[in-house]
């Protein structure tokens, strides 16, 4: 039975969509249907095809009572919306359906493992959230497409938390389903402490479930409640991705505010105990947090993230038809104990219109004609800065160092109000220290504008992912990873390279379709 508030919402999502114009979003991300999206939820592969559901509201551009909105893809590119999966209507979750995840049962049904957000008592229309609302975890199963909410939700409360953890900071389940068919899943919560932990339950059907043990406990290193947490095997080690609150800044590793965590480790599989090895920020961007992954059928870890941050929720103006977006699917690797990034294979087979060019050297300004466009794959290989064979004349081969600085300008024209906008990527070669920044693509509202990395090695390669209002740049083969949306008007679509010293560089740009 479809409830009155999901009636709602798949009715007014239906209506509003029409007033979106295709080119007012970007080509190949998802965005909400209409209204709002946070982070991605319920990333699965079901019925042969990705399905994608987001914190979603869809009657305002602002966070409201949360929905969860749906959306299924053959790429993971290219989304179809399905009519909004979930509302808060029940008692469990009268106040929001907040994140959670989804597995495919084997036998037809799909289920979704959520976090109710509520508050006894209260059921008609839509709740206000209060930080003194409970959260429980609650499920809904469905065919891909109708998902009924279980009867006997909650089924994990504050009955099952191990002694202080917090009833009111309990939320994200992150599922996934062993080989003899037990469920799994690991939950965020906040200990005695204040900081954040992870625990893991289990299920032999997906409905009834067990506390297992604490997989990891933040003891207030890495900010406070540890959200949207995932847990996989990759690469031979185990990764636990997270999104703390509360981060304070750390060298160029981490920023304050809502942050990213990656730690990598062993399992003990046994007392159910990660064991951390290794840790750095899953992403070096602006506009990044709560990543999901799955395992696809072919064995690969593709991971999709909010591409946004609470920090910058100013980025577009008010009354806009809608708000948020997901990066690209990125597949992962793990090496030498770090995490790398890359564009899922899946982007490749959108390339079209291949431009190249060798050897080009920039010393000063250049552009390159062709390499423009703000949907485009850029890939860009640089000789190493200062290596003698490559200078092209006696003067800078005097230098010790050939390039001082890099700057790539992309989104670069002229604003509505005739001021040259421009996001960059800029490489200090001396401190292997790149910069995201879009202070100048037009934004007037105060926020975070920018973010630094220092890279692991000095600068090889970079790949740019341009969507009309995002780029995703990785860099030295995946090594880092840096997302920034800006919203700068779609006619400036210029590129230019600035070069302080000299640097040689080969170039292959793509459109995408
Ligand atoms: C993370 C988060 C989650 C929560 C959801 C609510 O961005 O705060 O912890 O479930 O958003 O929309």
């Amino acid at each position: 039975m479809i409830s009155e508030n999901l009636r709602k919402a798949a009715e007014y999502e239906k209506t509003y969509e029409k007033l979106i114009k295709k080119e007012d979003r970007p080509s190949f991300h998802l965005t909400p249907r209409v209204g709002w999206m946070n982070d991605p939820n319920g990333f699965s592969f079901f019925g042969e095809k990705y399905h994608m559901f987001y914190q979603y509201y869809p009657y305002n551009s602002k966070w409201g009572p949360m929905h969860w909105g749906h959306a299924v893809s053959e790429d993971m590119l290219h989304w179809e919306y399905l009519p909004v999966a979930l509302a808060p209507d029940s008692s469990s979750d009268n106040v929001g359906c907040f994140s959670g995840s989804a597995v495919d049962m084997g036998d037809g049904r799909h289920l979704l493992v959520y976090t109710g957000v509520m508050r006894p008592g209260n059921m008609e229309g839509l709740l206000a959230y209060e930080p003194s609302d409970l959260q429980v975890q609650c499920v809904a199963i469905g065919d891909g497409i109708e998902y009924a909410k279980y009867e006997k939700n909650p089924v994990i409360d504050a009955s099952m938390l191990p002694e202080g953890g917090s009833k009111l900071d309990f939320r994200d389940p992150k599922v996934w389903k062993l080989k003899d068919g037990t469920y799994c899943c690991v939950v965020g919560n906040r200990p005695a402490d204040g900081s954040g932990q992870l625990l893991l339950f289990t299920s032999q059907d997906g409905l009834e479930w067990k506390y297992k043990s604490v997989l990891a406990e933040n003891k207030c290193r890495f900010g406070t409640m540890w959200e949207c947490p995932d847990f996989f095997e990759l690469d031979g080690k185990w990764v636990m991705l997270t999104s703390p609150c509360d981060m304070v800044a750390a060298d160029y590793e981490f920023v304050d505010g809502s942050g990213t965590l990656c730690m990598i480790g062993e399992y003990d599989e046994s007392k159910g105990k990660f064991i951390e090895e290794a840790y750095h920020s899953i992403e070096y961007g602006v506009d990044f947090y709560a990543p999901q992954t799955i395992l696809t059928k072919d064995g690969r870890r593709v991971m999709i993230g909010w591409m946004q941050n609470w920090k910058t929720l100013d980025i577009k103006g008010e009354n806009e038809p809608w708000f948020g977006q997901m990066t690209i699917p990125r597949e992962l690797h793990i090496k030498d104990n770090r995490l790398l990034q890359w564009p899922a294979k899946e982007l490749d087979a959108c390339r079209t219109e291949r431009i190249e060019y060798k050897n080009v050297t920039v010393s000063g300004e250049k552009s390159l004609e062709g390499v423009a466009g703000r949907i485009a794959d850029i890939e860009m290989t640089f000789k190493p800065a200062g290596s003698r064979e490559n200078l092209c004349d006696c003067e800078t081969q005097k230098n010790d160092v050939a390039l001082k600085g890099l700057e790539i300008r992309f989104a670069q024209g002229l604003s509505e109000q005739n001021v040259e906008c421009y996001t960059s990527i800029i490489y200090n070669p001396k401190d292997r220290v790149m910069t995201i920044d879009r202070t100048h693509s037009g934004v007037s509202a105060e926020l975070v504008n920018s973010r630094s990395c220092k890279l692991i090695h000095p600068l090889k390669n970079i790949r740019m992912i341009l969507d009309r209002f995002s780029a995703e740049v990785f860099v030295n083969d995946g090594e880092e990873a840096m997302s920034i949306t800006m919203y700068t008007d779609q006619s400036a679509d210029g590129i230019t390279f600035i070069a302080d010293g000299i640097v040689e560089m080969d170039v292959v740009k793509y459109c995408l379709g």
